[in-house]
C-alpha cells in the first residue's frame, strides 16, 4: 500500500513525510509544486529512499494526479498543499485562489475518478482502519484535507474555543481561501460519496517552519541581531502545537476517523504574542547568550499592525481527543525548547533559506 501526500516538501508536510517513513514501511509518493515555500532541503535525509517518490508539480494539473494515481494506486491521499501565509495572501491573494480553492477542486476531480474506478470491498464499518487488505478499494481510501483554525474567524476574550460545530467566519483572503476548500471537499463527500476527512488545526511551530511565521522569525532575526517585529500590541492571540503532534493526530485521523468528518488539533496552549516572542529571547539568552551580556528582548520592535489582525484563536480538541484518543506529547515548553535547539543545531538549513539558495539545491535523485 501507498500514500500520496502534497506539499510534502513544506513545514508540516515535510515533518509527517519524514516521520511517516521513520514510523512504518508504506511508501510515499510526495507531490509538490516546490514554491518558495518548497524545501527539498528539508527531505535531505531521504535522497534515494526507496521509500520516498518526490514529483515536482502541481495540485491543480489534473493529468499529472490522474497519472500519479494510476501508477501508483494509493490508498489514501493527504493534502497539505496550500498557500498558507497570512500576510502574503493580504498583499496577493491570486495565488491562494489559484492554489487553495481551484487546485483543490481540481485534486478533488482527479481523486474522484480514480476513487470511483477502484474496486467495491464489501461494507466495512466506518472508523477502521484502511490498511486491511493489499490494495485500495472503495471502502477503504480516504482523502484527508489538512485545513486551519482560521476558517472559525476569530474569538473574543471570553469566546469559547472554537468546536467543530462552530459557524465558518473566515477573515483573511488565506483563512477564506481554505474555508472555500473545506467546503468543497464538505461537498465531495456529500454528493459523491468520496470518503473524505477534514482536520482544522492551531499555529504549528517545529523544525523546518520558513522564517516568514512569527517564531521562526523571531529567532533567526534575533540571532541576526536584526529587529523583531511585533504586530500592533502584541496581545493577539494564537493556539500553538508542536508540528509532529500535528502530524500524529492527522496519522490518527487517517486511521480511526469518520467518513465526512471534521476534527479540530490543538494543544490547550493559548498565548499572546508577545509572551511567544519574550519566551524565544529568553530561550537564546540562555542557549546562546550575546557577548555584552545583553538579552535578545532588547530587539523587540513594535510595528503596525496586520490589516484585518484576527485577535484570538483558540480550540476545542475535545472531540479528537474523545472520539481517537488522540492527546500531543509535548507541551508548550517542551516544544519550544526543542524548537529552539533545532534552529541553533542546523545553521546550515537556516543560511540556505535566509539567502534563497535552497531553491537550487535540488539534488540528482530530486531532479525534476
Ligand atoms: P507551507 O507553506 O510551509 O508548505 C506548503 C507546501 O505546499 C510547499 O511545499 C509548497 O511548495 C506546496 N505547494 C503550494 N502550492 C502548491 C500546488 N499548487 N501544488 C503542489 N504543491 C504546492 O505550509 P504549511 O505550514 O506546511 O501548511 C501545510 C497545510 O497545513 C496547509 O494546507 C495549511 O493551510 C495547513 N495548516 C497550517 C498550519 C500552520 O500553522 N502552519 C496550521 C493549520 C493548518
Ligand atoms: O492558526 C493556524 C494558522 O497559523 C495557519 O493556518 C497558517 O497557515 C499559519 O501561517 C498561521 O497563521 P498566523 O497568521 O497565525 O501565523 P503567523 O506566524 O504569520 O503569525 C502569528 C501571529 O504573530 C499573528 O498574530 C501575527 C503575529 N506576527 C507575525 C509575524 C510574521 C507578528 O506579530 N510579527 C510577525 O513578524
Amino acid at each position: 500500500m501507498t500514500i500520496l501526500v502534497t506539499g510534502g516538501a513544506g513545514f508540516i508536510g515535510g515533518n509527517f513525510v519524514l516521520d511517516w517513513i521513520a514510523g512504518c514501511d508504506e511508501p510515499v509518493v510526495n507531490l509538490d509544486k516546490l514554491t518558495y515555500a518548497g524545501n527539498l532541503q528539508t527531505l535531505a535525509s531521504l535522497q534515494g529512499h526507496p521509500r520516498h517518490t518526490f514529483v515536482q508539480g502541481d495540485i491543480g494539473d489534473r493529468a499529472l494526479v490522474e497519472r500519479l494515481l494510476a501508477q501508483h494506486q494509493p490508498r489514501a491521499v493527504i493534502n497539505f498543499a496550500a498557500e498558507s501565509h497570512v500576510d502574503r495572501s493580504i498583499h496577493g491573494p491570486g495565488d491562494f485562489i489559484e492554489t487553495n480553492i481551484v487546485g483543490t477542486y481540481k485534486l478533488l476531480e482527479a481523486v474522484r475518478g480514480y476513487w470511483s474506478g477502484l474496486p467495491d470491498g464489501g461494507i466495512r464499518a466506518q472508523g477502521r482502519a484502511p490498511t486491511e487488505s493489499q490494495s485500495p478499494t472503495k471502502d477503504s481510501f480516504r482523502f484527508l484535507h489538512v485545513s486551519t483554525d482560521e476558517v472559525y474567524g476569530s474569538l473574543a476574550p471570553t469566546d469559547p474555543a472554537f468546536a467543530e460545530t462552530n459557524r465558518y467566519e473566515p477573515n483573511s483572503p488565506y483563512s477564506a481561501s481554505k474555508a472555500a476548500s473545506d467546503h468543497l471537499v464538505r461537498a465531495w463527500h456529500h454528493t459523491y460519496g468520496l470518503p473524505v476527512l477534514t482536520t482544522n488545526c492551531s499555529n504549528n511551530y517545529g523544525p523546518y517552519h520558513f522564517p516568514e511565521k512569527l517564531i521562526p522569525l523571531m529567532i533567526v532575526n534575533a540571532l541576526a541581531g536584526k529587529h523583531l517585529p511585533v504586530y500592533g500590541d502584541g496581545m493577539q492571540i494564537r493556539d500553538w502545537l508542536y508540528v509532529k503532534d500535528h502530524c500524529s493526530a492527522i496519522r490518527r485521523v487517517l486511521e480511526a476517523g469518520r467518513l465526512g468528518e471534521t476534527y479540530n488539533v490543538g494543544g490547550w496552549n493559548e498565548k499572546p504574542n508577545i509572551e511567544i516572542v519574550k519566551t524565544v529571547c529568553a530561550l537564546l539568552d540562555e542557549l546562546r547568550p550575546k557577548a555584552d551580556g545583553s538579552s535578545y528582548a532588547g530587539q523587540i520592535s513594535y510595528v503596525t499592525d496586520r490589516p484585518g489582525h484576527d485577535r484570538r484563536y483558540a480550540i476545542d480538541a475535545r472531540k479528537i481527543e474523545r472520539e481517537l484518543g488522540w492527546k500531543p506529547a509535548e507541551t508548550f515548553e517542551s516544544g519550544i525548547r526543542k524548537t529552539v535547539q533545532w534552529y541553533l543545531d542546523n545553521p546550515e538549513w537556516v543560511a540556505n533559506v535566509q539567502s534563497g539558495a535552497y531553491r537550487e539545491w535540488v539534488s540528482k535523485q530530486y531532479a525534476p
